[in-house]
């Protein structure tokens, strides 16, 4: 059991004191529900862990994993920052009324209408990923006398995921400037150059779930190394060091990420032995997590279907949603656990595969799983959903995207309505023959 999740008499799954079931009933499925306790903690587990040490540090929540105004507003009840990587969920989180001086804008092909949004807005910061975009930042600057504070994201040649990471000369990404080749220094000079931009820091994102600390702090090492040369040779030396996100979760038992304590101290200390070592003063510390954050708070609820056994080959049980509500199966083999809410502590019988209800023979929720003998009404509680499910959520086959539930303290509050047959069509337009 995860978060505040437990058993009812009912033999009913329970999360933050809401039967599933009673929701499953009064919402429809599939439904998405997060456990706000869980995230609450999360989010305090990551500043109590800058708490033992002298730096100044910013946590952001990376709203990319799962972007909705309520979340938004949760977030800056929680005191996060905030990331944003395109006009949508800039603009979420300025409806949800979210402070613009702590909204930090990621992407590496933001549109003129994007950054003027952002410029306009007079957001937290702009972190900008290439050449292009600094001439532009600069150019939309000067043209509304506004100075606008940027970051620079940069490619440290460390490229992290679970407990591998490996160490490139020139990495292969789309994202950022090349710290190694000197493309950093080049922006670096440019920015400072450029009265209309005031660069702030520097960024760098080595990767996703992952699992151990190596990888961050390689990059930090290789990091503080360059800002070294950067006071020597341009005299500047960055306020802010933005670290980015990717710490690893538990969606299924297999993974075992360090803690978070672990991440931040790791992290912190080489930031702090490395700036000593270099005679520069530590910069200001941010993080940006995001699947660690809600990840783990997400479960979705599905009704069970119909069946299909093949005979010493394989069951595959359907459930009613699928890779329009969780893509991450389809997309890289994503694993997820799961049980039967209505039947929540019944023992296993039999080995089958989730199936979703999408046109497609890839849409596999889960490979292989044990579960009591799921029969058509069941529901179906798969965990870990709460980072890039909704947020990847699509309308494939036509199926309109789930609702979304808050649950804390028995209490729910719906977020995120279903979408309708209606919402669907709502931009459709019919067609005009040309044929007389
Ligand atoms: C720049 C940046 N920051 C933060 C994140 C959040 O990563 P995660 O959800 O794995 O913590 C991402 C995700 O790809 C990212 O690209």
């Amino acid at each position: 059991m995860r978060g505040t999740q437990t058993i009812n008499e009912n033999n009913h799954l329970v999360i933050g004191g809401v039967d599933t079931t009673e929701l499953a009933k009064k919402y429809g499925t599939p439904l998405y529900v997060y456990d706000v306790a869980d995230i609450r903690k999360r989010s305090l587990a990551f500043k109590e862990a800058f708490r033992p040490y002298p730096v100044a540090f910013k946590v952001a929540y990376a709203s990319k994993a799962f972007s909705s105004v309520a979340m938004v507003q949760l977030a800056e009840e929680l005191g996060l920052a905030l990331d944003v990587v395109s006009g949508g969920e800039l603009y979420t989180a300025l409806v949800a009324g979210y402070d613009p001086k702590n909204i930090h804008f990621h992407g590496n092909n933001k549109s003129e209408d994007e950054l003027l949004l952002a410029i306009d807005k007079k957001i937290g910061a702009i972190i900008v990923d290439n050449f292009i975009e600094l001439q532009m930042v600069k150019t939309l600057a000067e043209a509304r006398n506004q100075t606008v504070c940027i970051m620079l994201r940069m490619t440290p040649g460390v490229e992290a995921h679970t407990h591998e990471y490996i160490m490139t000369g020139q990495e292969d990404s789309k994202f950022g400037f090349d710290l190694m080749n000197g493309e950093v220094k080049e922006a670096i000079k440019y920015a400072l150059n450029a009265p209309s931009l005031k660069l702030t820091g520097v960024h760098s994102h080595i990767g996703s779930q992952i699992f151990e600390a190596e990888g961050f702090t390689h990059a930090v090492k290789r990091i503080v190394e360059h800002m070294a040369a950067w006071k020597d040779e341009l005299g500047f030396e960055p306020e802010i060091l933005n670290i980015g996100g990717g710490f690893g979760i538990s969606y299924t038992k297999k993974d075992q990420p360090i803690s978070i304590s672990a991440f931040i101290g790791s992290i912190v200390e080489t930031i702090m032995a490395e700036c000593s070592a270099n005679q520069l003063e530590v910069p200001e510390i941010w993080i940006e997590p995001g699947r660690s954050i809600v990840g783990e708070a997400g479960t979705t609820l599905y009704s069970v279907g119909t069946h299909k056994s093949i005979p010493n080959i394989r069951k595959y049980i359907s459930v009613d949603g699928g890779m329009s509500d969780n893509l991450r199966p389809a997309l890289y083999q994503a694993e997820y656990e799961a049980l039967l809410a209505n039947r929540a502590s019944d023992a296993s019988e039999e080995q089958v595969a989730i199936a979703g209800k999408c046109c497609e023979s890839g849409d596999i929720l889960i490979q292989d799983i044990a579960l009591p003998t799921a029969q058509a009404g069941d529901i179906l509680a798969v965990f870990c959903t709460g980072a890039y499910g909704y947020s990847m959520a699509n309308n494939y086959n036509r199926l309109p995207r789930p609702a979304v539930v808050f649950v804390e303290e028995g209490q729910e509050q719906l977020v995120i309505k279903r979408e309708t047959y209606e919402d669907l069509l709502q931009y459709d337009l019919a067609f005009q023959t040309t044929v007389k």
